[in-house]
């Protein structure tokens, strides 16, 4: 009877270990211990064949049995033990429905395109449209149509990022005046437009200059426009912009497509005059370069300039919304900084 004790016991001990298993690994390591190869239930089986033919039907018969309870138990725990692992997985990517839903925070317009619209709102109530062009131009958009011709040494004041290859003249331009040339040759006069945009310039940066920037240009043809109904209308814009009466100064200047040509100057609103980073410390920020439409260009969109007269300017946007924010640095606009940006 000693082999009866012996697969009792050997049941005891199997049942206790899978009992105890606490996951899969462990589990294979009790199945090699009793029923692998040399598994002690194999192992007994094996050593049947040296029994006397009764004894070895006896206990043959009941070292199966084990091998096929044992078996089974094994397989059981390996169920639970595998339910056990998807439980976990299920808990962890559960969706609670019942959970408080996360808040979408909304975002909201860039200073600048504030900026943009309140000062197409303005315009357009003094009777002006909105107008845009593109960004990449033609060599005779962006300068000979505008009175700059090749060799002309104007053509240096604009920094230009050519594109690839140069002999197609095609370049990314420089200022929104080449919508003026645009407009014209399509749309008779009167006229009364300005044209917000992006422009680009092959420049290093600092406090007011970037590579990429914005202008809004303008420009108003009849029959009898002067300097003084640019200056009552720019005196309004700005009024009614920054909500207070703004001193401006016109300088004299020259630009290509305007005689004469003239700079606008405002107060810089960051110092109030002082001086500081924003204007160079010089108490004026430089805000636009107009003049009277030159002959040269009318004569390029077919209109003849005993005709016509008008003025047009070009305005920074972005000083603008300097001004206006009394932000000290034009690069704050395009460094994607959510501390800046969320105070708008
Ligand atoms: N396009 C000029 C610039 O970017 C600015 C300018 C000057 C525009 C005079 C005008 C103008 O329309 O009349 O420097």
């Amino acid at each position: 009877m000693e082999y009866m004790v012996k697969l009792k016991l050997l049941k005891k001990g199997a049942q206790k270990e899978i009992k105890k298993a606490k996951d899969l690994k462990e589990l294979d390591r009790i199945f090699r211990k009793y029923l692998g190869k040399r598994g002690k239930i194999t192992q007994i089986l094996r050593s049947l064949k040296k029994l006397k033919k009764e004894k070895r039907v006896k206990i043959g018969k009941e070292a199966n049995l084990l091998k096929k309870i044992i078996e089974e138990n094994i397989r059981e725990k390996a169920e639970k033990l595998k339910e056990k692992v998807r439980a976990e997985i299920f808990k962890k990517e559960r969706i609670d429905v019942t959970a408080p839903g996360k808040k979408v925070l909304p975002g909201h317009l860039h200073p600048l395109t504030q900026v943009q619209r309140r000062v197409e709102e303005i315009f357009q109530s003094m009777g002006f449209s909105v107008i845009e062009g593109p960004e990449i131009e033609t060599e005779w958009y962006n300068f000979d149509a505008l009175n700059i011709p090749k060799e002309h040494p104007a053509r240096d004041f604009w920094d230009t990022l050519w594109l690839k290859p140069k002999n197609q003249k095609l370049l990314l331009r420089t200022h929104t005046s080449p919508v003026q040339v645009r407009y014209m040759e399509k749309n008779p006069p009167p006229l009364r437009i300005i044209v917000p945009g992006r422009v680009f310039r092959h420049e290093a940066t600092d406090a007011s200059h970037e590579v990429n920037f914005y202008q809004i240009e303008g420009l108003m043809v009849d029959k009898d426009i002067s300097i003084a109904n640019f200056k009552a209308i720019i005196q309004k814009l700005f009024k009614r912009f920054f909500e207070k009466s703004i001193k401006i100064r016109l300088r004299p200047s020259y630009f290509p497509f305007t005689e004469p040509s003239f700079e606008v100057d405002m107060t810089c609103l960051t110092c109030g005059g002082k001086g500081c980073s924003a204007c160079q410390r010089t108490g004026w920020m430089e805000m636009m370069g107009a003049g009277m439409v030159h002959p040269n260009v009318f004569k390029a969109v077919g209109l003849n300039p005993r005709d016509w007269q008008g003025f047009a300017f070009g305005m920074g946007l972005d000083r603008l919304a300097m001004m206006r924010y009394k932000i000290n640095d034009i690069r704050l606009f395009y460094g994607g900084d959510l501390r800046f940006l969320k105070q708008f």
